[in-house]
């Protein structure tokens, strides 16, 4: 009988865990001569007592006391006392997940040195008192996640010296105590996801020496703050997953990590954190999907020398520019599917050789000759399960890139030199203050890039903002024309096949009396009901200068006069011996009277001054 019991658990480790066949079971074992609790499955090879889901609102009566697995969970126990496990020191696993537990009692698990799991997943706990964890010193591996906790206390975990694996997530934990995570000195594997956490617990997770992995997911925190993870020599993986309120990752924020994968994904990330990412030499993996990243700029990665793989996958990238992953030659796996890319040109790579797997799918790309170079690689690298696709031009819209005959590549997948639209010799005529519009208008393939060069040698692309402008159509536009934006202006059109060029003349026309015309413009521009025809003028004439000068002057000298006075006075009713003066002043700060952040101007300054 005893035989068949062993033979059947067995073989039921995989399956026992269906209360079905559990049920089976004990109906076959029935009789078992072997100490078990009813209802609970028992194997004497393993020491195993499974309880699982049995509506128990206790702990059994009946559990052998050398049983090592205990699994207790989805049943309807709601306090641990310390008096129920001291029968049971050769514990190495214990299961309470999924039960009602709200409270236990500290010391309940004194008895139990050789525990390695414990799981109290699942449970109502709101607070887990000190001394709950003391005395397990053997536990590696430790779940309180899914409850309903608050609050991490100062030392909690403080004897768990060989626990590797802590979860505590999915709580409503709102505040990590600074000394929570004191004494986990071999904690490896760190996850904290669901909570209500509003910073990321700093001082805490300082104390975890040994992290390798830290895992931080599903939480509400929306900004990060420099110097955010300190002491954790030993991490290695960093994941941020989840935060959608999260905007931006200052520069220092990583300030102190040695990193080989980094994950940011999931977030509310505009802007590539390329600033963040410098002293990260030894990444190797990072993961910037599903955030809404529009640009990789030239030069921006130049420091992760090792990176190997990048995943940048649904964002909302729009251009990687020339140049972007120099610096990497080991790059080999490019991960931009779902984007908004109409192209990946060579240059944008170190080293376009190392490349292995191109993931590009599901990107408007245009079918020209700047993806001349994958298409022409398209039997070696692997594009993944999604083949990358045409969106233009038409006549291999669609068509997959492994499909690509060389006939077709030699037909479509070509460039034209741009060829700027309007005459070749053009003037432009306006009147000061008028606005002036130069047009350059450029056919080809791909798209021309338009920049113009001003008279005096400026270049004006679409970047520039203020009074002169560049559209994306070429157009430059000039908002108020000045006498001095005369002469002969440049514009150059370009792609990757070539150039073209298109000179304009701009002749603005004065409008006599500098002085004049300007008083007219200004009142006319303020809307002031001021009659515009009259004798409006800036309201400054010579006698009001003067006045208002010299009663500055006078008001200037009488205080510095007033000051001298004080000073004489308070001298002398001082007494002759001491004629030092600490002068506090409160200097004022740049961006606003009233808010003075920085520490050294709220702490004033002091002057000292010796009288005659
Ligand atoms: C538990 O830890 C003690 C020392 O703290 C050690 O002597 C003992 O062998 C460990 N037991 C197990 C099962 O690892
Ligand atoms: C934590 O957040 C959840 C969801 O936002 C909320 O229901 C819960 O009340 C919060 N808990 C605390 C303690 O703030
Ligand atoms: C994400 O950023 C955009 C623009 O900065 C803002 O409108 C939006 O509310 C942000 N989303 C969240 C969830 O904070
Ligand atoms: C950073 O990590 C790498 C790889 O894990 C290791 O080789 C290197 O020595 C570490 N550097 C520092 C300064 O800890
Ligand atoms: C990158 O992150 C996304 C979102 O978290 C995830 O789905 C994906 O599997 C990750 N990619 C890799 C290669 O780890
Ligand atoms: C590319 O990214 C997607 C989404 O992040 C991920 O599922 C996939 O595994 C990645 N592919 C490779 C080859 O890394
Ligand atoms: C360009 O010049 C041609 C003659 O050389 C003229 O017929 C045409 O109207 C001009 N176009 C513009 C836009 O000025
Ligand atoms: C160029 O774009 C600007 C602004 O979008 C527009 O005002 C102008 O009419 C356009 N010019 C041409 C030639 O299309
Ligand atoms: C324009 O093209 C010519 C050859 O067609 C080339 O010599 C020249 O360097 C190009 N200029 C620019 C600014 O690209
Ligand atoms: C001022 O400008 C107007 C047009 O706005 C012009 O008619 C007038 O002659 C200018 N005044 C002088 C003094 O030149
Ligand atoms: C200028 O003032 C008039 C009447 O006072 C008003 O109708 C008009 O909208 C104003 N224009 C601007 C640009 O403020
Ligand atoms: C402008 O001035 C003229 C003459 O000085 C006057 O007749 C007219 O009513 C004034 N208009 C306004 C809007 O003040």
């Amino acid at each position: 009988m005893v035989d068949c019991f062993s033979k059947v658990m067995q073989h039921a480790a995989a399956w026992c865990w269906q209360p079905l066949v559990g049920l089976v079971l004990v109906v076959v074992c029935v009789g078992s001569s072997l100490a078990c609790p009813s209802r609970c499955e028992c194997s004497a090879q393993t020491k195993a007592v499974v309880c699982h889901r049995k509506r128990m609102p206790t702990i059994p009566d009946g559990i052998p006391t050398e049983t090592r697995v205990l699994d207790l969970s989805k049943n309807k126990l709601t306090m641990i006392n310390p008096d129920d496990f001291l029968n049971f020191p050769g514990l190495e696993e214990l299961d309470l997940s999924g039960n009602i537990i709200s409270y236990v009692e500290p010391g309940a698990f004194n008895a139990l040195f050789n525990m390695h799991s414990l799981s109290l997943k699942s449970n109502r706990i709101k607070l887990i008192p000190l001394g709950v964890f003391s005395a397990l010193n053997n536990l590696t591996r430790l779940d309180i996640s899914d409850n309903k906790i608050v609050i991490l206390l100062d030392y909690m975990f403080q004897d768990l010296h060989n626990l590797r694996f802590l979860e505590v997530g999915d709580n409503d934990l709102v505040y990590i105590s600074h000394r929570a995570f004191s004494g986990l000195l071999s904690l490896e594997i760190l996850t904290l996801e669901r909570c209500n956490l509003t910073v990321v617990p700093t001082e805490a997770l300082s104390h975890l020496h040994n992290l390798v992995s830290l895992h931080l997911r599903y939480l509400s925190i929306s900004t990060l703050h420099p110097y955010s993870f300190k002491k954790l020599f030993r991490l290695r993986k960093l994941e941020i997953d989840n935060w959608p309120s999260l905007d931006s990752i200052p520069p220092n924020t990583l300030h102190g990590l040695n990193l080989t994968a980094l994950f940011v994904t999931n977030t509310n990330l505009s802007s590539f954190p390329d600033q963040a990412l410098k002293h990260l030499p030894f990444l190797t993996h990072l993961n910037l999907s599903h955030n809404r990243i529009r640009h990789i700029k030239g030069g921006m990665l130049s420091e992760l020398v090792r990176l190997r793989e990048l995943h940048l996958v649904g964002a909302q990238l729009t251009a990687i520019e020339p140049y972007a992953f120099q610096g990497l030659r080991q790059l080999k796996v490019l991960n931009v599917s779902h984007n908004r890319l109409d192209t990946l040109e060579k240059d944008v790579f170190q080293s376009p050789e190392t490349l292995e797997v191109l993931l590009i799918d599901n990107n408007p790309l245009v079918c020209d000759c700047r993806l001349m170079w994958i298409l022409q690689k398209r039997h070696t690298i692997f594009f993944g399960d999604s083949q990358p696709e045409c969106s233009t031009p038409e006549g291999i819209r669609g068509r997959p890139f492994r499909e690509f005959k060389e006939t077709l590549l030699s037909y479509y997948v070509t460039c034209t030199k741009p060829k700027i639209r309007e005459n070749k010799t053009q003037t432009v005529t306006v009147d000061e203050g008028q606005q002036a519009v130069l047009r350059c208008t450029a056919d080809g393939t791909p798209r021309p890039v338009v920049i113009w060069l001003s008279p005096r040698r400026r270049t004006l692309t679409n970047r520039s903002h203020g009074r002169v402008t560049v559209h994306n159509n070429g157009t430059l536009e000039i908002k108020s024309a000045e006498i001095q934006d005369n002469g002969v202006y440049l514009c150059l059109a370009s792609n990757t096949a070539g150039n073209d060029t298109l000179m304009t003349s701009l002749a603005v026309k004065s409008l006599g009396s500098l002085y004049a015309n300007r008083t007219l413009y200004y009142t006319d521009a303020s809307n002031n009901t001021a009659n515009a025809t009259g004798s409006v003028s800036l309201g400054l004439d010579l006698k009001t200068i003067l006045v208002s000068t010299a009663m500055g002057c006078f008001t200037f000298l009488g205080v510095v006069l007033f000051c001298f006075l004080l000073l004489f006075v308070w001298s002398r009713g001082k007494g002759k011996h001491k004629n030092n003066i600490d002068v506090e002043y409160v200097p004022r700060s740049k961006s606003n009277g009233t808010n003075v952040d920085s520490a050294e101007a709220q702490a004033g300054r002091r002057f000292n001054m010796k009288m005659m």
